[in-house]
Order: structure tokens, then C-alpha cells, then sequence
């Protein structure tokens, strides 16, 4: 089968085409033929070698965590998925295990999810990373309530997209950060709010429109660009989730210091225990139009030094995916 993969960790240029036997599914894993793969800030860090410590890549290592596809095989101990359903969800990548960036990937059943009618494989495959992440952070994370009003920092990226709306969906009044060129943009997605971080001081201008501070504030850029305003954003007794972006993390001190105003400030991952439950939750909103897919801009597989360089930026609005088998998409 067709792959991308990489040799050894390093830049953008390490990820080459290949051809690789094609995997069989293990007891309680089927087997997915790959229509797209989402791609995520992840992918560039796996690449360059900053999740080594969370798991072994055996080189040569296909990367890519998120898929939709349909299932090809059904390995033992599999019950609830069948040959031919049209699925999505992450690849064994997070166990050191080959990802999403080739023909054919093995996936666990537990960690996929049906695809709703309606919604396209392509735009499946954009969800599982970011869409788990929100829905984690908001709900599990923050304890998302029907008319709280709430902040999304980066709002007009891959997790701020899907984000804003989980929280639009829960009845909640939604205020994002983004740059002015896509005020509109998160706006047309249901934002009450577009703060331009880039105009200036991101408390003051949402003092307005919370004047004791948001809730609940969800943090998807990280670097420290909004975290030590956590206590002038967030009311006391309000709590600030931010997405550990795998390279930067809350200090003790930052914590014990928004705990001081009376601000609940945690990290929160990806909880894998609940992929399942995350993307049922997902597929469900999505199939009801509560939640739609943002911007999504497609290449195909062999262009994935392109698309790492792009979400390497920071600046991709919406989501990127690759096709694999883009006439299944
Ligand atoms: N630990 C986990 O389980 C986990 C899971 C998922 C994601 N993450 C991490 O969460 C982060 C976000 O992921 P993502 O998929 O949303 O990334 P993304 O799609 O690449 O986000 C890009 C967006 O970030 C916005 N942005 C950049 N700097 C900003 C700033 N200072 N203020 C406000 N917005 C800013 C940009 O908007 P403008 O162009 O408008 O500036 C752009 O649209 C990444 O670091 C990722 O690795 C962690």
C-alpha cells in the first residue's frame, strides 16, 4: 500500500511516499481503507520528535492520528462495526503504532466511530483531534452549562472552530479570540463576540461583555499568550481549561496564582478513555446541524510536507485534511 513516512525525526522534508505491506487487525481492531486523514498541530510535533517521550516510533513510521474510511476487515472481538460501515476516528499512532498518512490503517474499534449520513468522509476526518479536544475541554474539563457565557482563545483554528459551537449547541454565549481577518469568518459560525488579539489588551475588551469575567474560558493557543490574564478573564469561581499544546504547559505558580481570584485553572489532554463517547457526542451534533464542518482545505497525500509546513504556522483557518483515496471522500 501507498504511505507517507518518516526515517527518522526531523523537518517537513523527512516525510517521503512508500510502499508498505498492509496491516491486519489485531483482537479488537479493524482494519480501515483511508478515504482522508485529518491533519493536526500534532502531526508536525510527532515528526520532529516532541512526543517521544509519550510513545516509540519504529521507523519507518507512517504518522497522521485522525481518519475516515471505511472498514475493510474486522479483526476478533470486534462487535458494533461491520465490513463496508463508513467510519472515523484515530489511528494507533498515540500506541506507537503506523497512522492515518497511508492506504490502509489499523484502528481499535473503541477509538471510531459511525459516520453520519450526510456528512462527507473528508469532513469526518477533520473532526476526531480537535473536535474530542473541545468537547473534552468545554464539557468534561469545564463543565459546560446552557447560559454561561464563555471564551474561546483561537477561535478560528482546527479545536476554536468546532469549539465555539459545542458551546453555542449547550446555549451558552460565546465570545472568541482571532485575528481580524477572521472575525467574520467565526462569526458566521455562531461567535456573539470576535476579540482581536492582535488590537490590543484581550481582558479590557471583553470586559464590556462579561464585566466580572467569562465562566468558562478554553484556551487553544497556549505559549503564555492569554494564560497569565487568567484571573482578569475568568469570574472568580469560574474556571480557565487550557489545551496543553504538548510544548507548553500551566506552572504550579501559574495555578496557585489564578487560584488566589478564586479561578480554577487546569491542563487538559485528549482523554482517549472517552474518544468513543467524544465522537458519538460529535457525530450526534453534527448530524442534527448543530454543529457543521468549518473551511476545509484539502491535498492530496503525497503534498503532506506541504500541509505540515501550513499547520506548523499557526495560522490554518479551520481544518486541513489529505486525501488518500479523495474519490471515496
Ligand atoms: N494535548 C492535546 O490533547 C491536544 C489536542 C488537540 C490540540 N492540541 C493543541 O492545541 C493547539 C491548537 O490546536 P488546533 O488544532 O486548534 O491548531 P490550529 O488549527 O493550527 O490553530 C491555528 C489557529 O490559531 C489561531 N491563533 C494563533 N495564535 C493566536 C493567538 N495568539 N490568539 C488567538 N488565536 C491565535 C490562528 O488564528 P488567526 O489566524 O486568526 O490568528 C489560527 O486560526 C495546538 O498547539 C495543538 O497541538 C492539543
Amino acid at each position: 500500500m501507498r504511505a507517507i513516512v518518516i526515517d527518522a525525526f526531523g523537518g517537513p522534508e523527512v516525510l517521503r511516499e512508500a510502499e508498505l505491506p498492509k496491516p491486519h487487525p489485531g483482537p479488537g481492531q479493524v482494519l480501515v481503507r483511508v478515504a482522508c486523514a485529518g491533519v493536526n498541530p500534532a502531526d508536525w510535533k510527532v515528526r520532529e520528535g516532541w512526543l517521544a517521550s509519550y510513545f516509540d516510533c519504529r521507523f519507518p513510521f507512517v504518522p497522521g492520528f485522525d481518519l475516515a474510511g471505511v472498514v475493510e476487515a474486522v479483526g476478533p472481538g470486534v462487535d458494533g462495526l461491520r465490513v463496508g460501515d463508513r467510519v472515523f476516528g484515530t489511528s494507533r499512532q498515540g500506541q506507537g503504532e503506523n497512522g492515518s498518512y497511508a492506504e490502509y490503517t489499523t484502528a481499535h474499534a473503541a477509538m471510531l466511530s459511525l459516520v453520519p449520513p450526510g456528512i462527507s468522509l473528508a469532513e469526518a476526518a477533520a473532526l476526531p483531534t480537535a473536535g474530542t479536544t473541545a468537547y473534552g475541554g468545554l464539557v468534561d474539563a469545564g463543565g459546560l452549562q446552557a447560559g454561561q457565557t464563555v471564551l474561546i482563545h483561537g477561535g478560528a483554528g482546527g479545536v476554536g472552530t468546532i469549539a465555539l459551537q459545542i458551546a453555542k449547541a449547550f446555549g451558552a454565549r460565546v465570545a472568541v479570540t482571532c485575528s481580524a481577518a477572521n472575525a467574520d469568518h467565526v462569526r458566521s459560525l455562531g461567535a456573539d463576540l470576535a476579540i482581536d488579539y492582535r488590537a490590543g489588551d484581550v481582558p479590557r475588551a471583553l470586559r464590556d461583555w462579561a464585566p466580572h469575567g467569562v465562566d468558562l474560558a478554553l484556551d487553544a493557543v497556549g505559549q503564555d499568550t492569554l494564560l497569565p490574564s487568567a484571573a482578569a478573564v475568568v469570574r472568580p469561581g469560574g474556571t480557565y481549561v487550557e489545551i496543553e499544546t504538548l510544548i507548553s504547559r500551566a506552572t504550579e505558580a501559574q495555578v496557585a496564582e489564578a487560584a488566589r481570584h478564586g479561578v480554577r485553572l487546569v491542563s487538559n489532554m485528549i482523554a482517549v478513555s472517552r474518544l468513543a463517547e467524544h465522537l458519538a457526542a460529535l457525530a450526534s451534533l453534527l448530524a442534527q446541524g448543530r454543529v457543521r464542518m468549518p473551511t476545509l482545505q484539502r491535498l492530496p497525500l503525497a503534498d503532506a510536507a506541504l500541509a505540515h509546513a501550513r499547520i506548523a504556522s499557526g495560522r490554518q483557518r479551520g481544518k486541513l485534511v489529505l486525501d488518500v483515496a479523495g474519490d471515496m471522500a
